[in-house]
């Protein structure tokens, strides 16, 4: 599924593997340790190689973790990028904790660090809805309504958004949401 904006940008909802969609930065769902972990994490450092974790090893001795609803930036090693954002997503508990502010804040953090390298490409995963225990629905809605309102600005130099969800109930997901923006963002 896709949305076109303005100007030749666009956003895609593919299913599918993140470390095999080329991109100028890929997104990891981390966490405020960045010690590495299951899922996207594991992934991600499995397919880039050791240069991650030492960069993110770097990263800690300068300036401790990443805050949650935050991003730290690394080279990509062997993955097809130039870069790896890490977020750190909130860990959902129950929703009364700022959860929402967070997450909304990992996915404009990410798109600030595009901007701020003249990326045109940026892959996201589905932030906090694995291990993090956010909810699918809510979570979803936040991700699509915080890309779709920075894409549809004129002045965004990123031109292609790609959610790379792992499985189809989360593609599913993503796209009612998309689906219930359609028009607000037309
Ligand atoms: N490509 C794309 N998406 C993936 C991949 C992959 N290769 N592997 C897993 N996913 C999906 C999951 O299915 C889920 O939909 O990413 C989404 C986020 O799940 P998690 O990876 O568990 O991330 P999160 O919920 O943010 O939890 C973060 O888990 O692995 C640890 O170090 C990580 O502590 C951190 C926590």
């Amino acid at each position: 599924m896709e949305k076109q904006f303005s100007g030749g940008k666009i956003l895609w909802l593919v299913t599918g593997d993140i470390t095999r969609v080329p991109a100028d930065a890929i997104v990891n769902a981390a966490n405020a340790a960045l010690r590495g972990g299951g899922g996207v994490d594991g992934a991600i450092h499995r397919a880039g190689g050791p240069v991650i974790m030492q960069e993110l090893d770097q990263i800690r001795a300068a300036q401790g973790g990443c805050p949650t609803g935050s991003a730290v930036v690394t080279s990509a090693g062997a993955l097809p990028a130039r870069f790896v954002f890490h977020a750190a997503g909130p860990i959902y508990r129950g929703g009364g904790q700022g959860e929402a502010a967070l997450l909304a804040s990992c996915y404009s953090t990410c798109l600030r660090l595009a901007e701020e390298r003249d990326l045109r490409v940026v892959s996201f995963p589905s932030i906090s809805t694995g291990a993090y225990g956010y909810p699918l629905e809510e979570a979803a809605a936040i991700a699509v309504d915080t890309v779709c309102r920075h894409i549809e600005r004129d002045q965004t130099r990123v031109r292609e958004v790609i959610f790379v969800l792992f499985d189809q109930g989360t593609h599913d997901a993503y796209a009612r949401a998309l689906q219930r923006l359609q028009p607000a963002v037309e």
